[in-house]
């Protein structure tokens, strides 16, 4: 914007000496309106609205080629840089019908064929640099959307590979510890080198579960919300399968409640299921040994309940890893929701939660 004064106020004066050289000597009435005709076709280009300015310079170009027959240099560059400008800012009908004037006068005077031809001209090229300009940005908007995408979907990538290091590679390594504990103290006579392998085994299995935990801190970091998986993945048939394996793990009691008429699920919604369950069973052998667990399902008109509530100690303190939040993020993700907590007043540890059923079903 100040360029353009700088060069609004050069092209002024270069037009107003000019006009006067050209015209003098006349009288001083003559002098100044030719002046002030020089100082018109060029002095509104410093306007802020591009298409005004085009359309006084040009008529005041007008009028002095029809009744002075002068045109300046200076007021040539004026007219055709007033008529680029009127086009950049997307006048085109009023900045090409601005060479029309100068059209009419043409056969009177060879500079009104050149501004003819090149006011049209110079107003349409405005007008290119306008739709490139606006491409540009558009392009950059839509490389800036293809990057956010980008980045968006890595993130969710990040959260599920976190969400099934720690439920499906955790679990075993933790059934891993458990099982190695359960040997040494209750295989018959196994001599002292034994005994001390199994707590060796025991002892890689926690030290592998806490650089595992270190892992997912790193890749849960910036991770974005879940979204339901869809591809074949356990479900709540597979559910006896894992008490099963829990109760010889633990050694203690695992029963698997059912309630209500069983209705088909969305896999997403049985996928959530089965791994809140797996989760709290690890929990509870983990946080609650030896403790017994029942894990109730229950088909309700409202949706599918889950209820896993062991009779161990109960919660400690307000310890934070990754399970509680991973299961509510995976009830939360199919529209369910989950809560945690003391299971009554003789202590233990619930986990609640309900999850959407169909409704066409
Ligand atoms: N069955 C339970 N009995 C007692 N405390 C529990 C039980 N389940 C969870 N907790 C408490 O809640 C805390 C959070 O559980 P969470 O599953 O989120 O983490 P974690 O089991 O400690 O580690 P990880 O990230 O490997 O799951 C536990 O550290 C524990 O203090
Ligand atoms: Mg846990």
């Amino acid at each position: 914007m100040r360029n353009l004064q700088a060069a609004t106020l050069a092209l002024t004066v270069a037009a107003v000496v000019e006009a006067l050289v050209r015209t003098a000597p006349a009288d001083p009435p003559f002098l100044v309106l030719v002046g002030a005709l020089a100082m018109a076709s060029t002095a509104p280009l410093a306007l802020r609205n591009a298409t005004v300015a085009a359309a006084v310079v040009t008529v005041a170009m007008t009028v002095s080629i029809a009744g002075f027959r002068l045109a300046t240099v200076a007021g040539v560059l004026a007219q055709l840089v007033a008529a680029y400008l009127a086009g950049r800012r997307g006048a085109l009908a009023i900045a090409v019908p601005l060479g029309l004037p100068f059209l009419v006068l043409a056969f009177g005077h060879p500079v009104a064929v050149v501004l003819a031809g090149l006011v049209p001209a110079c107003a349409l090229a405005g007008a290119a640099r306008r739709v490139s300009r606006a491409d540009a940005a558009h392009l950059a908007a839509r490389d800036a959307y293809a990057g956010t995408l980008v980045e968006h979907t890595a993130r969710g990538e990040r959260a599920r590979i976190a969400r099934e290091l720690h439920d499906v590679v955790a679990h075993h390594i933790s059934m891993i510890s458990v099982q190695a504990e359960n040997a040494r103290f209750t295989t018959p006579g196994l001599p002292a080198a034994g005994a001390e392998r199994f707590a060796a085994i025991g002892g890689t299995a926690r030290a592998a579960l806490t650089e595992m935990r270190r892992l997912l801190g790193v890749l849960r970091a910036d991770a974005a919300p879940v979204t339901p998986e869809r591809r074949p993945q356990p479900g709540l048939r597979e559910l006896a399968a894992l008490l099963d394996e829990a109760r010889d793990a633990a050694g203690s009691g695992a029963r698997l409640i059912l309630r209500g008429p069983p209705v088909p699920l969305d896999p997403g919604v049985e996928l959530a299921a089965y791994r809140i369950v797996q989760e709290a069973l690890t929990n509870a052998r983990r946080h609650a040994p030896g403790a017994a667990v029942d894990v109730e399902i229950t088909y309700r008109a409202d949706g599918l309940g889950l209820r896993i509530r062991d009779n161990g100690p109960g919660p400690e303190g307000a310890a934070a890893g990754h399970g509680l939040s991973g299961m509510r993020e995976r009830a939360v993700a199919v529209g369910g929701r989950l809560r945690t907590g003391v299971a009554g007043p003789a202590g233990g540890f619930v986990v609640e939660a309900t999850l959407p059923i169909r409704e066409d079903t």
